[in-house]
């Protein structure tokens, strides 16, 4: 049998750091509320509904994919569903950010959080991505996803968004036992996550530590970075991860260091903090990059946006393994047709 025409496409050889004939570029949170299609469904239909329905979930990311002409398709859903069957109330209060509402705020309530058993209560996701993957254009490979434990732990720590991460933090510092206790089930769940999304037609996955960077390196090496890549071992072998956190550009050699020593294909994403050419000597050339255009660019127009991409791929210096985002997720005021104007800026001047 001859391979899925996905193997060779230009983001999985980029992945690979094999030569490609363009840099492939996606952007996440492509599908989302800068689209009018996407707020013309959310208005009738809650967030947390949207995110269990499979049917809806695909259709979201297959139009989307369509309307931008990007490399890659990424699950819609979200970072924080996985905390629900591990005994959280999950909310989205209208418009702000999610809300978790049992938050566990002191170390002796760690033991609230459930072990993950088994994935069955997260089935939506697996036929999302299942219906995602049999819709895509098989020459386009698909991105399953998860937060990794930090970020999931200081969600529930906090019981949402925080500006300076303060309760996820004194518990981290104050009880190293419950800690790590908390890290590791949150661990063992994302992992079992993960390989579910890859055995459900995920091609490959990405794991999201947006909030680590309010950590430094010493702090993060020590409390954070085992368990990731604890995660990032258990993962099916060969499967490509991509590993993002944003804010600290001094935790990427740290990101690359949680692939451990196996062969996977490593791929570590980058904000805009820190130029693309230092952030890939600090990573080192034998991994792959993902990133880095300040999503506030897209607020611009196409003149800039051409511009920046130039410089972003002048960086990249045509060295095989860049894959071309943004530096985090599209910005809800973005014009949606400077995405465009941003995905053939990068396939036409690679
Ligand atoms: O990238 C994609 O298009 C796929 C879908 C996706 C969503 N969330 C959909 C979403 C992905 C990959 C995520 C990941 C996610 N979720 C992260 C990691 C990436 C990052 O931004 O750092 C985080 C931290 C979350 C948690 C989360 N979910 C927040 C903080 C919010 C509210 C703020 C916001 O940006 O809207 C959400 C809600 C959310 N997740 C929406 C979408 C489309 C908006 C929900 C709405 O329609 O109101």
């Amino acid at each position: 049998m001859s391979d899925p025409a996905w193997v060779h496409s230009p983001m999985m050889r980029a992945v690979r750091r094999e030569p490609v004939e363009w840099t492939p570029v996606w952007l996440m949170r492509q599908a989302g509320r800068y689209l009018p299609e996407y707020r013309r469904l959310r208005h009738s239909t809650p967030f947390l509904d949207l995110c269990k329905n499979p049917d809806l979930c695909a259709r979201i990311m297959l139009e989307t994919v369509e309307r931008l002409g990007v490399d890659a398709a990424i699950v819609f859903s979200d970072l924080l569903l996985i905390l629900e069957p591990m005994g959280m109330r999950l909310e989205y209060a209208g418009g702000g950010g999610p809300v978790l509402g049992n938050p566990l705020r002191m170390a002796a309530e760690v033991d609230r959080l459930l072990e993950l058993e088994s994935v069955g209560a997260l089935e939506f996701v697996m036929e999302a991505v299942g219906k995602t993957r049999a819709g895509l254009n098989p020459s386009l490979p698909l991105v399953g996803f998860a937060g990794a434990p930090f970020t999931l732990a200081a969600y529930a720590i906090e019981g949402g968004s925080s500006r300076d991460y303060r309760l996820a933090k004194r518990l981290m510092y104050s009880d190293t036992g419950a800690w790590d206790a908390l890290m590791g089930r949150l661990a063992r769940a994302v992992t079992l996550y993960l390989n579910a999304q890859i055995d459900a037609g995920a091609q490959l996955v990405q794991l999201f530590d947006s909030w680590a960077g309010c950590l430094g390196p010493d702090d993060y090496r020590r409390y954070v970075l085992p368990h990731s890549r604890s995660v990032i071992e258990g993962l099916r072998p060969d499967v490509p991860a991509i590993h993002f956190a944003t804010g600290n550009p001094a935790l990427l050699p740290l990101l690359g260091e949680a692939f451990g020593k196996k062969k996977r294909p490593a791929v570590v994403g980058v904000d805009w903090r820190i130029r693309l050419d230092d952030a890939w000597r600090a990573i080192g050339h034998d991994r792959a990059i993902q990133g880095n255009l300040d999503p506030a660019v897209l607020l611009t127009d196409p003149s800039e946006i051409r511009r920046r991409v130039k410089e972003i791929l002048r960086q990249a210096a045509g060295r095989p393994g860049h894959v071309f985002n943004l530096g985090h997720g599209v910005l809800p005021q973005t014009p949606p047709e400077n995405v465009v104007a941003l995905v053939e800026a990068v396939h036409e001047l690679s």
